[in-house]
């Protein structure tokens, strides 16, 4: 299939885990990518490994002068078609034991970092005059707070809101900007978050991702390829009337 043929898309923390999986669905839709990532040797690797349509660069979001700088490098070489905002932070803690160090860390790559490449990639994206799709990264997590999951779960409940402003605003562009909601996606990510679950709720490490895999009504937890099909639909033509929305897609993990 060739749903994104001569797209460029630029995705955050795209070295590993979904942001990997939606670069590799992309390039066979016949898109190029773009890997923006804090870890750039593995984001080279990775680009490495999908072919000449993948290119990889550093980038730490949280930093919106960088942002602005690589945006604009990136913008001159060719248009930019997609973005997905898909690098983020994990923590756990309860509000009683909550740091500040940990508050600013997830906020400034989760809120920030969204934020910021929306502003620079949109600027350029009506620059270029050939609208084009923003697609972020929100989670399960920002339907609802966990008592465990305080910051984390503020995060991506601001992403669901970022997603609803810049999508209002900037579809007169012809910009579309549009969410997907996972629910529990295996990977490293989730062995992080069990292993906090494992010291806050003293379970014996892999428990935790067991039981919340059984407790889907899919009957497992998520795969990132799970999620390719609503990243290249958010990314193409077919989903042009589609406007500043959070789709889920948890195997059934939340219905609202
Ligand atoms: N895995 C899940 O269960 C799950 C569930 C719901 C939502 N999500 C969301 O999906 C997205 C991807 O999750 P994942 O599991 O693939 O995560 P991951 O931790 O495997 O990968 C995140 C990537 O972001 C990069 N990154 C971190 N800080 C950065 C920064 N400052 N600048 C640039 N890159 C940075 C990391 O180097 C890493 O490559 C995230 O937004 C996450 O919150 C994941």
């Amino acid at each position: 299939m060739s749903r994104l043929a001569g797209k460029r898309a630029l995705i955050t923390g795209g070295a590993r885990g979904i942001g990997l999986a939606f670069a590799q669905a992309y390039v066979r839709e016949g898109a190029s990518v773009v890997l923006l990532d804090l870890d750039g040797e593995a984001a080279t690797r990775a680009a490495a490994a999908i072919g000449p349509a993948a290119s990889a660069r550093r980038l730490d979001v949280s930093k919106p002068d960088e942002i602005d700088a690589a945006v604009a490098e990136l913008a001159a070489v060719a248009p930019i078609d997609i973005l997905v905002n898909n690098a983020a932070l994990f923590d756990m803690a309860p509000v009683n034991e909550v740091s500040e160090a940990s508050y600013d860390r997830l906020f400034s790559v989760n809120v920030k970092g969204s934020l910021f490449m929306m502003r620079a990639v949109s600027r350029a994206m009506i620059e270029a005059g050939r609208g084009g799709k923003i697609i972020n990264m929100a989670s399960q997590a920002g339907r609802r707070g966990e008592a465990l999951v305080t910051v984390y779960c503020a995060t991506k409940a601001a992403v669901i809101s970022l997603t609803q402003s810049a999508g209002l605003a900037l579809i007169r562009h012809g910009i579309n900007v549009n969410a997907i909601a996972p629910g529990v996606v295996d990977g490293e990510h989730w062995s992080h978050v069990d292993s906090l679950f494992a010291r806050y709720e003293n379970r014996p490490l892999g428990e935790k991702k067991r039981l919340v895999g059984e407790a889907v009504p899919f009957g497992r937890m998520g795969t990132p390829e799970d999620l390719t099909g609503m990243a290249i639909f958010l990314a193409s033509a077919e989903s042009n009337y589609v406007v500043a929305q959070t789709y889920n897609v948890d195997g059934g993990n939340w219905m609202s």
